[in-house]
């Protein structure tokens, strides 16, 4: 899906740019080697930027339980 019409940025974009490390949406528009013109899209960027950072850290934190219950942590204790 389109984000910004003007650069051809799109949400899979988004999401590279944050798997790369991006973290505010300067940073988004850089990874694709390019800049806000007329910033219609800027507030939608933003959105989907929130949205994957927030699912980047609920994955590490999904990825740290699922490693410490194979270390034998209380997720094993459970079952
Ligand atoms: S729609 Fe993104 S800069 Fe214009």
């Amino acid at each position: 899906m389109f984000i910004c019409s003007c650069n051809g940025l799109t949400d899979k974009d988004i999401h590279a740019a944050v798997d790369a490390g991006a973290t505010r949406p300067q940073e988004v528009y850089a990874a694709k080697k390019c800049r806000a013109r007329c910033g219609n899209c800027v507030p939608g960027v933003v959105c989907m930027l929130r949205q994957a950072l927030r699912d980047q850290k609920a994955l590490v934190a999904l990825s740290n339980a699922v490693e410490m219950a194979d270390r034998g942590g209380h997720l094993r204790a459970v079952a």
